[in-house]
């Protein structure tokens, strides 16, 4: 009996697992980041910026935690490149990948997006995920397996006529998602996304930070709040975690609510 409770006991157990977090330095990224290190895994922390992934490594060792700062510009391919054969020295394969770091540099009707900028948002979001898959899944397969979790949006979920090409960028993730999924389930790597609502973090400061506006956004979220970071932490743990051991493939999507949401919520 204490036998099969404990099998549940380690659902979402990572003890010795290793854990890298793109994007990890603020935001949904660094409450991943830290809540996959309190579930037990050892994490790298990662972003553009060494001094910030440095500041949230240190408070995760501080707090009991195992963590180490080794910072990439996704978009960069020898950064890239470098960020995914560091934490092979530093710790070894990693078990768990979690796709994190996006941008959105273009607001305003679809067809006004100019090249530079559908070529940022497509090549941060989209590209450099693929190839960071490419740089991990292959080595995770070999290793016994792991999950490899991407951050979507529910804005590629829906139409939109102001985020339109960023929506493409996490339409496109969730494709990505599905095709990863098929290719690697029976090598033991799991693929998924989660979807979040609108989050309050700096990414989307801009929509929740003024009074007005916060009251005008809650009012889409039958839960009646706005995300906060660790609500997405969650639905990423349970990804990367035993518990997601038969998941793969899906969007999960974390909103409060929104996108069920009809009536007086839209
Ligand atoms: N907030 C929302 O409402 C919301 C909703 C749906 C989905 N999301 C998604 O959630 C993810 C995280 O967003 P967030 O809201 O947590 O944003 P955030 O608070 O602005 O944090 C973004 C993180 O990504 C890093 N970053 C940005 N560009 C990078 C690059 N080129 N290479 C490596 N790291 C980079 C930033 O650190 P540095 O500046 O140091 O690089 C920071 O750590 C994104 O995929 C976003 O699309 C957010």
């Amino acid at each position: 009996m204490t036998d099969d409770l404990d099998r549940y006991r380690r659902l979402f157990d990572l003890t010795g697992k290793v854990a890298l977090v793109t994007g990890s330095s603020r935001g949904i990224g660094r409450a991943v980041a830290e809540a996959l290190a309190a579930a037990g895994a050892r994490v790298v922390v990662s972003s553009r910026k060494p001094a910030a992934c440095e500041a949230v490594a240190e408070s995760i060792r501080a707090a009991g935690g195992e963590a180490t700062a080794i910072a990439c510009n996704v978009s960069r391919d020898d950064e890239l490149r470098a960020l995914v054969a560091d934490v092979e020295v530093v710790y070894g394969v990693p078990d768990v990948v979690v796709a994190n770091a996006a941008v959105n540099v273009h607001f305003g009707p679809m067809l006004d997006v100019d090249d530079a900028a559908y070529t940022k948002i497509m090549d941060t979001n989209v590209r450099a995920t693929l190839h960071l898959a490419q740089l991990t899944i292959p080595s995770m397969a070999e290793h016994g397996g792991g999950s490899f979790v991407v951050v979507a949006s529910i804005a590629g979920l829906k139409g939109t006529a102001r985020i339109g090409t960023y929506a493409v960028s996490k339409a496109a993730l969730m494709q990505l998602a599905r095709n990863l999924a098929l290719e690697w389930g029976r090598k033991g790597v799991r693929v998924n996304c989660v979807a979040p609502g609108l989050v309050r973090t700096d990414f989307a400061r801009a929509l929740w930070e003024d009074e007005a506006q916060h009251a005008r956004a809650v009012r889409a979220y039958p839960i009646g709040r706005l995300g906060e970071p660790e609500d997405v932490a969650g639905a990423v743990l349970f990804l990367a975690a035993p518990a997601g051991a038969w998941i793969t493939g899906q969007t999960l999507v974390v909103d409060g609510g929104t996108t069920i949401a009809s009536g007086e919520y839209s």
